[in-house]
């Protein structure tokens, strides 16, 4: 399978070492794995203009670091959004990078998704999940793993071998 994995986190730090481990486990299962680090992109919110939808056949009046990853979000047979959590949702990086997806519709060939989320604090999730799922429900891809790691399980052996063999089992 070809994997995008899109890290919201501007810092290489919780969510990453989830993304990480996440990439070794799913290479060892031979798949191929690509990282976007939206994070530390520069990707603006959707302006709502609907350019993409009348003149512009699918491409957005913006031009920024959206580029760098609508590519993926095409070819990908597996998305994974990776985050940590601010304020109860995932970082406004990664809602910018999820809601400009709006020009192209949907990740075209994309069967299967996962969520992989860091936080300071437990249960602080439900927002991002709910978001994740209605996302998925509405975009028919089929959200096959939720991992998320808070407080001490951040960077935790126990915790990067669960996402390892999650990624693994793939
Ligand atoms: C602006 C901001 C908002 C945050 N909001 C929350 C929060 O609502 N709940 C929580 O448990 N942790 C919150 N955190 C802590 C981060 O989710 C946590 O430190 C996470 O592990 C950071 O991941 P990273 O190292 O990949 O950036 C917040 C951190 C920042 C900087």
């Amino acid at each position: 399978m070809k994997i995008a994995v899109f890290n919201g986190s501007p810092k290489l730090q919780n969510t990453a070492a989830l993304v990480d481990a996440f990439c070794e486990g799913a290479k060892e299962a031979g798949h191929e794995v690509d990282v976007y680090h939206v994070g530390k992109m520069k990707i603006a919110g959707c302006l709502g203009c609907e350019y993409c939808h009348t003149q512009g056949n699918g491409n957005c009046v913006q031009k920024d670091d959206l580029e760098k990853i609508l590519p993926a979000y095409k070819e990908a047979d597996m998305v994974v959004f990776a985050s940590p959590i601010y304020y109860f949702t995932m970082t406004a990086q990664m809602e910018a990078a999820i809601q400009r997806v709006y020009c192209i519709g949907k990740p075209a060939k994309a069967t299967k998704a996962a969520l992989l989320l860091s936080s300071g604090s437990p249960g602080v999730y439900d927002s991002a999940i709910a978001q994740f799922k209605g996302y998925m429900a509405y975009s028919g891809i089929e959200p096959v793993g939720i991992i998320t790691a808070n407080g001490d399980e951040n960077k935790s052996e126990e915790k990067l071998n669960e996402v390892r063999d999650f990624a693994k089992s793939l």
